[in-house]
């Protein structure tokens, strides 16, 4: 029969460094012999405190003096002396939480999944009831999405090598041993597996693990290991409405704790188009809404012009915010996104704790000169042109949702075919464009059918209003005219953005003194599905120095 269900340990497995090789460290550390902790953690076999613990019957804390004492007896047999601050809740308490995720076996975990078969954690869990209990909860809540089951020893009452354990395993499974691959450390825990007809796969070192695993399953993983991150997964998803006035609410979807980080995307996107963002910033230890913007998928799309001015849309962030009861939030914008967090830092500092933008650069308005004008002046800019009369663009792009976003989404590199230029003169944006555009390599035929899902609600009506309050939002944009931006702040340029080209953003420096700054090689406009491993890394550096607690103060 063939392989269907992939079964993955934790600790030593999806977890690094292991307890086990953690505790031999400590004993070469000690000048204790190899395998003393092992065997102290031994004694008394299934009756033993540590098997005990294992099956759940008693809690981290009221295993330490047991372990501790099973210890000084081990001692005592073999003549050692135990150092006097001995801790075992210290020994293994730090060796748990120095414990992070092994991504490339994640990733494997995933791919498996991907291709239909079901996944599994199946770990010899304790109670935790130490004061580094945190770091256990987070692993688990970190993996446990990404699994369909997860089992832990101390919830069943059995542990590994019990034999049962494996039947259990195969009953939440749903499947007959030959059907399943099982990964493990520890060779005593795989024997059961094998003996019952599991495929098992011993694991030392993650590479050739996974080289084996992909031999069983006959599923490429080795590749996948240095794949993109990890994207979130809609069904899985919080979601969250806020009630803002009468007739409007917002929409996002939360995940993490921490400080509060707010990404809004831009046109015509959705809170999706940071898939490859939520799960790493949350993972990073913030707690990530990523919105619907106003006019956007779940969230209100009135149809009035002015529903759509800046000043209106960054009012209902700070009711957004109010509403939900945080006083401060990083904002991260990209496109349209980056256009109002940029004003959320001029007109509402006090409630940015740090603003980040993608692509769009910050360009105070010019009292002097119209913002219309500046579009005018640009050849660039015509498609903006080409959006203002009501009806005419909604009538283009509604017509097919799937063309449309696959006219969009394309990569730097590939052929550019969305031409912004002479927009009106051609008729439109699309003419001229490919009735049946190939998929882009930045996007699956799932992330098209998704945009396509939220934009058939209320179409393209509310998100072309955001480019339709030109007058309105340059008016209001004077009224910030010579202050600066002195809150931390991000600007990430990308190089091939045809239209937000990075030169735009050349002089921010004078308007935003203490400005950090991220370059995107090779990457086009659509910069966090193009781009997401360097983008993240950008983001969580940037947030790590400039976002965490304290709350950070102006630097003035
Ligand atoms: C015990 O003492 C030694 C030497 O004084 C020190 O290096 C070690 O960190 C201490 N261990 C604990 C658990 O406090
Ligand atoms: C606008 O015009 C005035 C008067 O000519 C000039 O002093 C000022 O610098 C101009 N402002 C900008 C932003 O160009
Ligand atoms: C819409 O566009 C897609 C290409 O993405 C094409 O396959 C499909 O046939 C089009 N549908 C209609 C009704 O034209």
């Amino acid at each position: 029969m063939a392989l269907r269900a992939a079964v993955f340990d934790l600790d030593g497995v999806l977890a690094l460094p292991s307890v086990v090789g953690a505790l031999r460290r400590t004993e070469a550390e000690l000048a204790l012999p190899r395998g003393f902790l092992n065997e102290a953690s031994q004694t008394g076999g299934p009756d033993g405190s540590s098997a005990r613990l294992m099956r759940g019957e008693i809690t981290f804390s009221q295993w330490v003096p047991l372990m501790e004492e099973g210890c000084r007896k081990c001692a005592e047999v073999s003549g050692i002396c135990l150092p006097e601050n001995f801790s075992i809740s210290q020994i293994f308490g730090r060796a748990a939480a120095a414990r992070k995720i092994n991504h490339p076996m994640l990733q494997a975990a995933l791919a498996l999944r991907k291709k239909g078969y079901t996944t599994c954690i199946l770990t010899n869990n304790w109670l935790d009831d130490s004061s580094q209990r945190g770091s256990l909860a987070q692993l688990v809540c970190q993996l446990s999405p990404h699994f369909n089951f997860v089992i832990e020893s101390c919830r069943i009452s059995m542990a590994k090598p019990d034999p049962q354990i494996y039947k259990f395993v195969l009953d939440t499974l749903k499947a007959s041993p030959s059907e399943v691959v099982f990964l493990d450390d520890i060779g005593a825990n795989l024997k059961p597996a094998r003996d019952l007809g599991m495929a098992t796969i011993l694991v030392r070192d993650t590479d050739p693990a996974l080289t084996e695993l992909q031999k069983v399953t006959g599923v490429q993983l080795l590749q996948t290991a240095a794949a993109l991150p990890v994207p979130c997964n809609p069904s899985d998803m919080s979601h969250v409405y806020v009630p803002i006035k009468p007739g409007v609410r917002l929409h996002c979807v939360e995940l993490g704790s921490g400080p509060a980080v707010c990404l809004c995307h831009g046109f015509p996107e959705s809170w999706f188009s940071w898939r490859y963002q939520i799960p790493a910033l949350a993972q990073a230890g913030f707690r990530v809404l990523a919105l619907d913007m106003k006019g956007y998928g779940e969230s209100s799309s009135p149809p009035e012009i002015e529903e759509y001015s800046m000043e209106v849309l960054c009012q209902e962030m700070v009711t957004f915010l109010d509403k939900l009861g945080i006083p401060q939030a990083v904002f991260i914008g990209h496109d349209w996104g980056g256009m109002l967090v940029w004003n959320m830092a001029l007109f509402y500092p006090e409630r940015v704790r740090a603003v980040a933008s993608l692509n769009t650069p910050f360009v105070p308005a010019n009292p002097n000169v119209s913002t219309m004008e500046k579009i005018k002046a640009n050849p660039v800019f015509d498609y903006q042109l080409y959006f203002q009369e009501p009806g005419v663009a909604e009538a283009e792009l509604e017509q097919n949702l799937s063309r449309t976003f696959k006219s969009f989404f394309r990569a730097s590199d590939g052929k550019p075919f969305l031409n912004v230029g002479r927009v009106r003169e051609r008729g439109g944006l699309l003419v001229k464009t490919p009735e049946e555009p190939s998929l882009s390599s930045i996007v699956t035929e799932e992330d098209i059918q998704f945009y396509v899902q939220q934009f058939q609600k209320s179409g393209f009506r509310g998100p072309l209003n955001w480019y339709r309050n030109v007058e309105t939002n340059w008016r209001w944009g004077c009224k910030g005219v010579g202050r600066k931006i002195l809150i931390p702040a991000l600007m990430v340029t990308a190089e091939k953005d045809k239209v937000l080209v990075p030169e735009m953003s050349k002089h921010m420096e004078d308007w935003i003194p203490y400005l950090k700054r991220g370059h995107i090689k090779d990457c086009g406009h659509w910069t966090q599905m193009e781009k997401p491993t360097e983008l993240n890394q950008i983001l969580i550096e940037w947030l790590e120095t400039d976002a965490r607690d304290p709350p950070v103060v102006s630097k003035l």
